[in-house]
Protein backbone atom coordinates (compact mmCIF):
# COMPACT_ATOMS: atom_id res chain seq x y z
CA UNK A 1 0.00 0.00 0.00
CA UNK A 2 3.01 2.06 -0.09
CA UNK A 3 2.61 3.20 -3.77
CA UNK A 4 -0.31 5.31 -3.17
CA UNK A 5 2.11 8.62 -1.99
CA UNK A 6 4.32 7.51 -5.37
CA UNK A 7 1.11 7.64 -7.46
CA UNK A 8 -0.20 10.99 -5.99
CA UNK A 9 3.46 12.31 -6.99
CA UNK A 10 3.13 11.16 -10.33
CA UNK A 11 -0.24 12.65 -10.52
CA UNK A 12 1.03 15.90 -8.99
CA UNK A 13 3.52 15.92 -11.72
CA UNK A 14 1.60 14.99 -14.36
CA UNK A 15 -0.98 17.81 -13.80
CA UNK A 16 2.25 20.32 -13.54
CA UNK A 17 3.42 19.53 -16.65
CA UNK A 18 -0.20 19.65 -18.23
CA UNK A 19 -0.41 22.88 -16.81
CA UNK A 20 3.40 24.10 -17.92
CA UNK A 21 2.25 22.62 -21.96
CA UNK A 22 -1.25 25.09 -22.04
CA UNK A 23 0.72 27.87 -20.90
CA UNK A 24 3.34 27.59 -23.44
CA UNK A 25 0.23 26.76 -25.78
CA UNK A 26 -1.89 29.84 -24.77
CA UNK A 27 1.29 32.25 -25.11
CA UNK A 28 2.50 30.50 -28.13
CA UNK A 29 -1.57 32.11 -29.54
CA UNK A 30 -1.47 35.16 -27.82
CA UNK A 31 1.90 35.38 -30.20
CA UNK A 32 -0.06 34.36 -33.24
CA UNK A 33 -2.44 36.39 -32.82
CA UNK A 34 -0.33 39.42 -32.48
CA UNK A 35 1.90 39.08 -35.65
CA UNK A 36 -1.69 38.23 -37.53
CA UNK A 37 -2.77 41.62 -36.46
CA UNK A 38 0.90 43.20 -37.06
CA UNK A 39 0.89 42.06 -40.93
CA UNK A 40 -2.32 41.85 -42.09
CA UNK A 41 -2.96 44.83 -43.27
CA UNK A 42 -6.08 47.09 -42.10
CA UNK A 43 -8.37 47.48 -45.44
CA UNK A 44 -8.01 51.66 -45.81
CA UNK A 45 -11.03 53.13 -46.25
CA UNK A 46 -10.24 55.22 -48.94
CA UNK A 47 -9.40 53.86 -52.24
CA UNK A 48 -12.42 51.47 -51.73
CA UNK A 49 -12.99 50.21 -55.00
CA UNK A 50 -16.67 48.27 -55.48
CA UNK A 51 -16.68 45.15 -57.68
CA UNK A 52 -19.61 43.91 -59.62
CA UNK A 53 -22.39 42.82 -58.33
CA UNK A 54 -24.59 39.63 -59.54
CA UNK A 55 -28.22 39.81 -60.65
CA UNK A 56 -30.59 37.33 -58.75
CA UNK A 57 -29.76 34.31 -60.23
CA UNK A 58 -25.84 35.25 -59.14
CA UNK A 59 -24.99 35.78 -63.07
CA UNK A 60 -22.99 38.87 -63.56
CA UNK A 61 -24.56 41.56 -66.40
CA UNK A 62 -23.20 43.24 -68.71
CA UNK A 63 -24.19 46.03 -67.12
CA UNK A 64 -22.23 44.60 -63.91
CA UNK A 65 -19.49 44.10 -65.77
CA UNK A 66 -19.31 47.68 -67.77
CA UNK A 67 -19.68 49.17 -64.17
CA UNK A 68 -16.62 47.05 -63.20
CA UNK A 69 -14.83 48.81 -66.05
CA UNK A 70 -15.06 51.84 -64.73
CA UNK A 71 -13.89 51.21 -61.52
CA UNK A 72 -15.11 53.46 -58.34
CA UNK A 73 -12.63 55.45 -56.89
CA UNK A 74 -13.94 57.17 -53.71
CA UNK A 75 -10.67 58.29 -52.64
CA UNK A 76 -10.69 61.63 -50.57
CA UNK A 77 -8.86 64.09 -53.10
CA UNK A 78 -7.48 66.94 -51.81
CA UNK A 79 -8.83 70.16 -52.76
CA UNK A 80 -7.56 73.73 -53.69
CA UNK A 81 -8.74 75.87 -50.48
CA UNK A 82 -10.93 78.84 -52.26
CA UNK A 83 -9.55 82.28 -52.15
CA UNK A 84 -12.91 83.46 -50.78
CA UNK A 85 -12.67 82.33 -47.50
CA UNK A 86 -9.23 84.42 -47.35
CA UNK A 87 -10.49 87.10 -44.23
CA UNK A 88 -7.24 89.44 -44.49
CA UNK A 89 -7.32 92.11 -47.35
CA UNK A 90 -3.46 92.36 -47.83
CA UNK A 91 -2.86 88.56 -47.77
CA UNK A 92 -5.62 87.83 -50.44
CA UNK A 93 -4.19 90.66 -52.72
CA UNK A 94 -0.52 88.67 -52.43
CA UNK A 95 -2.04 85.19 -53.07
CA UNK A 96 -4.28 86.27 -56.20
CA UNK A 97 -1.04 88.27 -57.38
CA UNK A 98 1.19 84.61 -56.88
CA UNK A 99 -1.52 82.71 -58.88
CA UNK A 100 -1.93 85.39 -61.15
CA UNK A 101 1.94 85.18 -62.06
CA UNK A 102 1.85 81.05 -62.40
CA UNK A 103 -1.46 81.43 -64.32
CA UNK A 104 0.14 83.99 -66.43
CA UNK A 105 4.05 84.12 -66.16
CA UNK A 106 4.83 85.00 -69.50
CA UNK A 107 2.96 88.24 -69.11
CA UNK A 108 5.55 89.61 -66.58
CA UNK A 109 8.93 87.49 -67.84
CA UNK A 110 7.93 86.26 -71.72
CA UNK A 111 9.06 88.00 -74.84
CA UNK A 112 6.99 91.12 -73.99
CA UNK A 113 7.00 90.71 -70.05
CA UNK A 114 5.97 93.72 -67.97
CA UNK A 115 8.60 92.54 -65.13
CA UNK A 116 11.51 91.33 -67.37
CA UNK A 117 11.43 91.01 -71.18
CA UNK A 118 12.30 87.46 -72.35
CA UNK A 119 13.77 86.38 -69.11
CA UNK A 120 12.19 82.55 -69.84
CA UNK A 121 11.18 80.96 -72.81
CA UNK A 122 7.56 82.21 -72.78
CA UNK A 123 6.14 79.29 -70.88
CA UNK A 124 3.84 79.58 -68.11
CA UNK A 125 3.96 77.62 -64.87
CA UNK A 126 0.69 76.03 -65.13
CA UNK A 127 1.48 74.80 -69.08
CA UNK A 128 3.17 71.70 -66.36
CA UNK A 129 0.98 72.93 -63.25
CA UNK A 130 -2.03 72.51 -64.28
CA UNK A 131 -5.28 75.07 -63.55
CA UNK A 132 -2.52 77.34 -61.41
CA UNK A 133 -1.00 74.41 -59.44
CA UNK A 134 -4.49 72.75 -57.88
CA UNK A 135 -5.39 69.89 -60.35
CA UNK A 136 -5.52 66.66 -59.40
CA UNK A 137 -2.36 64.64 -60.43
CA UNK A 138 -2.25 67.64 -62.58
CA UNK A 139 1.64 68.03 -61.06
CA UNK A 140 -0.35 70.34 -58.26
CA UNK A 141 1.79 72.26 -55.92
CA UNK A 142 -0.63 70.99 -52.93
CA UNK A 143 2.20 69.02 -50.97
CA UNK A 144 4.97 71.40 -51.67
CA UNK A 145 4.08 73.75 -48.12
CA UNK A 146 4.19 70.12 -46.27
CA UNK A 147 7.19 68.55 -47.88
CA UNK A 148 9.98 71.78 -48.26
CA UNK A 149 12.57 72.32 -46.66
CA UNK A 150 13.85 68.72 -48.03
CA UNK A 151 16.85 66.94 -49.53
CA UNK A 152 17.29 66.84 -52.81
CA UNK A 153 19.85 64.00 -54.53
CA UNK A 154 19.74 66.60 -57.71
CA UNK A 155 21.40 69.24 -56.10
CA UNK A 156 23.12 67.05 -53.09
CA UNK A 157 21.65 69.44 -50.34
CA UNK A 158 18.48 70.98 -48.76
CA UNK A 159 16.02 72.78 -50.60
CA UNK A 160 14.05 75.54 -50.38
CA UNK A 161 10.59 76.25 -51.72
CA UNK A 162 12.92 79.47 -53.00
CA UNK A 163 15.40 77.03 -54.99
CA UNK A 164 12.91 75.00 -55.72
CA UNK A 165 10.85 77.55 -57.47
CA UNK A 166 14.37 78.81 -59.30
CA UNK A 167 14.93 75.55 -60.12
CA UNK A 168 12.05 75.29 -62.35
CA UNK A 169 12.66 79.07 -63.75
CA UNK A 170 16.20 78.06 -65.03
CA UNK A 171 14.77 74.53 -66.39
CA UNK A 172 11.65 74.30 -67.49
CA UNK A 173 11.39 77.67 -68.14
CA UNK A 174 15.09 77.99 -69.27
CA UNK A 175 15.01 80.93 -67.83
CA UNK A 176 17.09 82.91 -65.07
CA UNK A 177 16.46 82.73 -61.33
CA UNK A 178 14.76 85.78 -59.83
CA UNK A 179 15.32 87.51 -56.75
CA UNK A 180 14.29 85.71 -53.52
CA UNK A 181 13.38 88.94 -52.10
CA UNK A 182 11.23 89.91 -55.14
CA UNK A 183 7.28 90.83 -54.94
CA UNK A 184 7.02 88.41 -57.18
CA UNK A 185 9.00 85.39 -55.31
CA UNK A 186 7.23 86.11 -52.33
CA UNK A 187 3.81 86.01 -53.80
CA UNK A 188 4.42 82.97 -55.68
CA UNK A 189 5.32 81.81 -52.50
CA UNK A 190 2.57 82.63 -50.62
CA UNK A 191 0.40 81.37 -52.69
CA UNK A 192 2.21 77.92 -52.68
CA UNK A 193 2.42 77.88 -49.27
CA UNK A 194 -1.44 78.87 -49.47
CA UNK A 195 -2.85 75.73 -51.13
CA UNK A 196 -1.15 73.47 -48.35
CA UNK A 197 -2.66 75.05 -46.38
CA UNK A 198 -3.77 72.18 -43.09
CA UNK A 199 -1.63 69.71 -44.65
CA UNK A 200 0.31 68.09 -42.15
CA UNK A 201 4.36 68.68 -41.94
CA UNK A 202 5.58 65.07 -44.10
CA UNK A 203 2.38 64.37 -45.93
CA UNK A 204 1.08 64.21 -49.14
CA UNK A 205 -2.26 64.39 -49.86
CA UNK A 206 -4.01 61.76 -52.28
CA UNK A 207 -3.58 63.19 -56.03
CA UNK A 208 -0.50 65.56 -55.40
CA UNK A 209 1.79 66.09 -57.70
CA UNK A 210 2.02 63.18 -60.64
CA UNK A 211 -0.17 59.78 -60.90
CA UNK A 212 2.21 56.64 -60.96
CA UNK A 213 2.16 54.83 -64.36
CA UNK A 214 3.17 51.12 -64.54
CA UNK A 215 6.84 50.18 -66.10
CA UNK A 216 7.14 48.61 -70.10
CA UNK A 217 8.80 45.68 -70.24
CA UNK A 218 10.26 46.84 -73.19
CA UNK A 219 12.34 50.21 -73.80
CA UNK A 220 10.12 53.16 -74.98
CA UNK A 221 9.74 52.95 -78.55
CA UNK A 222 10.49 56.54 -80.66
CA UNK A 223 8.82 55.44 -83.72
CA UNK A 224 5.94 54.11 -81.98
CA UNK A 225 5.54 57.46 -79.99
CA UNK A 226 6.12 59.73 -83.54
CA UNK A 227 2.68 57.87 -84.40
CA UNK A 228 1.12 58.54 -81.51
CA UNK A 229 2.27 62.40 -81.98
CA UNK A 230 1.57 63.02 -85.36
CA UNK A 231 -2.44 61.02 -84.49
CA UNK A 232 -3.01 63.23 -80.48
CA UNK A 233 -1.08 65.59 -80.30
CA UNK A 234 0.09 67.47 -83.16
CA UNK A 235 -3.09 69.33 -83.67
CA UNK A 236 -2.28 71.71 -80.91
CA UNK A 237 1.09 71.43 -80.40
CA UNK A 238 2.25 71.52 -84.29
CA UNK A 239 4.26 69.54 -86.38
CA UNK A 240 7.25 71.14 -85.73
CA UNK A 241 6.42 70.81 -82.07
CA UNK A 242 7.26 74.23 -81.34
CA UNK A 243 3.68 74.87 -80.03
CA UNK A 244 1.20 78.06 -81.05
CA UNK A 245 1.62 81.74 -79.55
CA UNK A 246 -1.28 83.81 -79.10
CA UNK A 247 -2.97 86.62 -81.40
CA UNK A 248 -1.82 88.94 -79.74
CA UNK A 249 2.09 87.28 -79.27
CA UNK A 250 2.41 87.63 -75.86
CA UNK A 251 2.03 83.90 -74.33
CA UNK A 252 1.56 80.43 -75.80
CA UNK A 253 -2.02 79.02 -76.48
CA UNK A 254 -0.13 75.89 -77.04
CA UNK A 255 2.75 75.28 -75.22
CA UNK A 256 5.94 73.59 -76.91
CA UNK A 257 7.47 70.63 -76.68
CA UNK A 258 10.78 70.99 -78.43
CA UNK A 259 12.91 73.49 -79.95
CA UNK A 260 14.23 76.33 -79.15
CA UNK A 261 11.87 77.54 -76.58
CA UNK A 262 10.69 74.39 -74.71
CA UNK A 263 12.11 73.00 -71.85
CA UNK A 264 15.95 72.23 -71.34
CA UNK A 265 17.59 68.67 -70.77
CA UNK A 266 18.07 69.41 -67.04
CA UNK A 267 14.20 69.99 -66.83
CA UNK A 268 11.91 67.46 -64.81
CA UNK A 269 9.67 66.40 -67.72
CA UNK A 270 12.95 65.71 -69.77
CA UNK A 271 13.05 62.49 -67.87
CA UNK A 272 10.77 59.82 -69.33
CA UNK A 273 8.89 58.67 -66.37
CA UNK A 274 7.88 62.22 -65.74
CA UNK A 275 7.05 62.99 -68.78
CA UNK A 276 4.96 59.43 -69.42
CA UNK A 277 2.97 60.93 -66.13
CA UNK A 278 1.74 63.99 -66.69
CA UNK A 279 0.88 63.25 -70.37
CA UNK A 280 -0.98 59.62 -69.51
CA UNK A 281 -3.83 61.58 -66.79
CA UNK A 282 -3.46 65.14 -68.59
CA UNK A 283 -3.18 65.07 -72.42
CA UNK A 284 -4.77 65.11 -74.70
CA UNK A 285 -5.96 68.66 -73.44
CA UNK A 286 -9.09 68.04 -70.88
CA UNK A 287 -8.29 64.27 -69.79
CA UNK A 288 -8.21 63.93 -66.26
CA UNK A 289 -6.65 61.16 -64.28
CA UNK A 290 -10.00 58.34 -64.34
CA UNK A 291 -10.49 59.66 -67.46
CA UNK A 292 -7.83 59.08 -69.82
CA UNK A 293 -7.42 58.73 -73.69
CA UNK A 294 -3.55 57.30 -74.00
CA UNK A 295 -2.96 53.17 -73.52
CA UNK A 296 0.31 53.39 -71.05
CA UNK A 297 2.37 52.21 -74.18
CA UNK A 298 1.30 55.51 -76.04
CA UNK A 299 2.15 57.51 -72.93
CA UNK A 300 5.37 55.70 -72.73
CA UNK A 301 6.13 55.74 -76.53
CA UNK A 302 5.32 59.66 -76.95
CA UNK A 303 7.59 60.79 -74.66
CA UNK A 304 10.34 58.59 -75.68
CA UNK A 305 9.75 60.59 -79.44
CA UNK A 306 9.19 64.26 -77.60
CA UNK A 307 12.44 63.43 -75.55
CA UNK A 308 14.41 62.57 -78.49
CA UNK A 309 13.76 65.53 -80.52
CA UNK A 310 15.94 68.72 -79.76
CA UNK A 311 15.76 70.99 -76.53
CA UNK A 312 17.89 73.80 -75.13
CA UNK A 313 21.04 72.44 -73.49
CA UNK A 314 22.24 73.28 -69.69
CA UNK A 315 25.04 72.47 -67.86
CA UNK A 316 24.39 69.93 -65.45
CA UNK A 317 28.20 69.53 -63.98
CA UNK A 318 26.74 70.56 -60.69
CA UNK A 319 24.04 67.46 -60.80
CA UNK A 320 23.80 64.80 -58.69
CA UNK A 321 27.21 65.14 -56.88
CA UNK A 322 26.63 61.11 -55.48
CA UNK A 323 26.44 59.64 -58.66
CA UNK A 324 24.82 56.22 -57.05
CA UNK A 325 22.05 58.77 -56.27
CA UNK A 326 20.45 59.19 -60.01
CA UNK A 327 17.66 58.46 -60.63
CA UNK A 328 16.25 55.49 -63.15
CA UNK A 329 15.95 57.79 -65.92
CA UNK A 330 18.50 60.29 -65.54
CA UNK A 331 19.54 60.34 -69.50
CA UNK A 332 23.01 61.82 -68.55
CA UNK A 333 26.07 59.23 -67.39
CA UNK A 334 28.23 58.34 -65.35
CA UNK A 335 26.38 55.60 -63.42
CA UNK A 336 27.17 53.53 -60.76
CA UNK A 337 24.84 51.19 -61.66
CA UNK A 338 26.30 49.91 -65.34
CA UNK A 339 23.50 50.65 -67.28
CA UNK A 340 23.71 52.27 -70.27
CA UNK A 341 23.16 55.94 -71.21
CA UNK A 342 20.43 54.82 -74.00
CA UNK A 343 18.78 52.25 -71.45
CA UNK A 344 18.93 55.33 -68.64
CA UNK A 345 16.94 57.41 -71.21
CA UNK A 346 14.27 54.77 -72.98
CA UNK A 347 14.11 52.05 -70.60
CA UNK A 348 13.10 49.14 -70.03
CA UNK A 349 12.96 51.14 -66.37
CA UNK A 350 12.48 47.94 -63.73
CA UNK A 351 15.69 45.96 -63.98
CA UNK A 352 17.46 49.26 -63.14
CA UNK A 353 15.41 50.46 -60.47
CA UNK A 354 15.21 46.80 -59.08
CA UNK A 355 19.12 46.99 -59.10
CA UNK A 356 18.97 50.61 -57.59
CA UNK A 357 16.51 49.57 -54.40
CA UNK A 358 19.07 46.41 -53.92
CA UNK A 359 21.62 48.58 -53.13
C1 LIG B 1 7.78 72.39 -68.71
C2 LIG B 1 7.01 72.03 -67.56
C3 LIG B 1 7.12 72.88 -66.30
C4 LIG B 1 7.00 74.24 -66.18
C5 LIG B 1 6.72 75.25 -67.26
C6 LIG B 1 7.16 74.53 -64.77
N1 LIG B 1 7.37 73.38 -64.06
FE1 LIG B 1 7.56 73.23 -62.04
N2 LIG B 1 7.80 71.21 -62.23
C7 LIG B 1 7.70 70.51 -63.40
C8 LIG B 1 7.85 69.09 -63.12
C9 LIG B 1 7.79 67.95 -64.15
C10 LIG B 1 8.05 68.98 -61.72
C11 LIG B 1 8.29 67.70 -60.92
C12 LIG B 1 9.70 67.32 -61.17
C13 LIG B 1 10.20 66.17 -60.38
O1 LIG B 1 9.51 65.67 -59.49
O2 LIG B 1 11.34 65.79 -60.66
C14 LIG B 1 8.00 70.34 -61.20
C15 LIG B 1 8.14 70.65 -59.86
C16 LIG B 1 7.92 71.90 -59.31
C17 LIG B 1 7.88 72.19 -57.89
C18 LIG B 1 8.07 71.16 -56.77
C19 LIG B 1 6.81 70.36 -56.59
C20 LIG B 1 6.91 69.30 -55.51
O3 LIG B 1 5.84 68.84 -55.06
O4 LIG B 1 8.02 68.90 -55.14
C21 LIG B 1 7.62 73.53 -57.75
C22 LIG B 1 7.46 74.28 -56.46
C23 LIG B 1 7.52 74.07 -59.09
N3 LIG B 1 7.70 73.05 -60.01
C24 LIG B 1 7.26 75.41 -59.38
C25 LIG B 1 7.18 75.92 -60.66
C26 LIG B 1 7.01 77.32 -60.95
C27 LIG B 1 6.84 78.41 -59.92
C28 LIG B 1 7.01 77.43 -62.32
C29 LIG B 1 6.94 78.70 -63.13
C30 LIG B 1 7.94 79.69 -62.83
C31 LIG B 1 7.15 76.10 -62.87
N4 LIG B 1 7.27 75.21 -61.84
C32 LIG B 1 7.14 75.81 -64.22
C33 LIG B 1 7.48 71.01 -64.66
C34 LIG B 1 7.34 72.35 -64.96
C1 LIG C 1 -6.51 70.15 -77.75
C2 LIG C 1 -5.16 70.64 -77.74
C3 LIG C 1 -4.09 69.71 -77.18
C4 LIG C 1 -3.81 68.41 -77.54
C5 LIG C 1 -4.50 67.56 -78.58
C6 LIG C 1 -2.66 68.02 -76.74
N1 LIG C 1 -2.26 69.06 -75.94
FE1 LIG C 1 -0.68 69.05 -74.68
N2 LIG C 1 -1.20 70.89 -74.01
C7 LIG C 1 -2.24 71.68 -74.54
C8 LIG C 1 -2.31 72.91 -73.78
C9 LIG C 1 -3.28 74.06 -74.04
C10 LIG C 1 -1.34 72.83 -72.78
C11 LIG C 1 -1.09 73.86 -71.68
C12 LIG C 1 -2.11 73.65 -70.59
C13 LIG C 1 -2.42 74.87 -69.76
O1 LIG C 1 -1.69 75.86 -69.85
O2 LIG C 1 -3.44 74.83 -69.05
C14 LIG C 1 -0.63 71.57 -72.97
C15 LIG C 1 0.46 71.16 -72.22
C16 LIG C 1 1.25 70.05 -72.51
C17 LIG C 1 2.50 69.73 -71.87
C18 LIG C 1 3.22 70.54 -70.81
C19 LIG C 1 3.73 71.83 -71.33
C20 LIG C 1 4.83 71.73 -72.35
O3 LIG C 1 4.63 72.33 -73.43
O4 LIG C 1 5.87 71.12 -72.11
C21 LIG C 1 2.94 68.56 -72.43
C22 LIG C 1 4.22 67.82 -72.09
C23 LIG C 1 1.95 68.15 -73.41
N3 LIG C 1 0.94 69.08 -73.44
C24 LIG C 1 2.04 67.01 -74.19
C25 LIG C 1 1.03 66.58 -75.05
C26 LIG C 1 1.07 65.32 -75.75
C27 LIG C 1 2.20 64.32 -75.70
C28 LIG C 1 -0.10 65.23 -76.45
C29 LIG C 1 -0.58 64.09 -77.29
C30 LIG C 1 -0.74 62.83 -76.62
C31 LIG C 1 -0.84 66.47 -76.22
N4 LIG C 1 -0.11 67.25 -75.37
C32 LIG C 1 -2.04 66.78 -76.81
C33 LIG C 1 -3.04 71.35 -75.59
C34 LIG C 1 -3.12 70.10 -76.17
Amino acid sequence: MNNKPNSDKNLASLVSKLINIIIVLIVIVIVLVGLLLIYIPIPAKQNKVEGPKPDAFGNFTDAAKQEALKIKDTTNYWIAPEVSTIGNQQQKETILYGRDLIANTAEYFGPNGKIFKSSTNGMDCQNCHLDAGTKIYGNNYSAVASTYPKYRARSGGMETIYKRINDCFERSLNGKAIDTNSREMQAIVTYIKWLGTGIKKGIKPPGSGLKEIPFLERAADKVKGELVYTQKCQSCHQQNGEGKFNTENTAYTYPPLWGNNSYNVGAGLYRLSNFAKFVKYNMPLGVTHNNTQLTDEEAWDVAAFVNSQPHPSKDLKKDWPKISEKPFDHPFGPYADGFSEDQHKYGPFKVIKDKLKNN
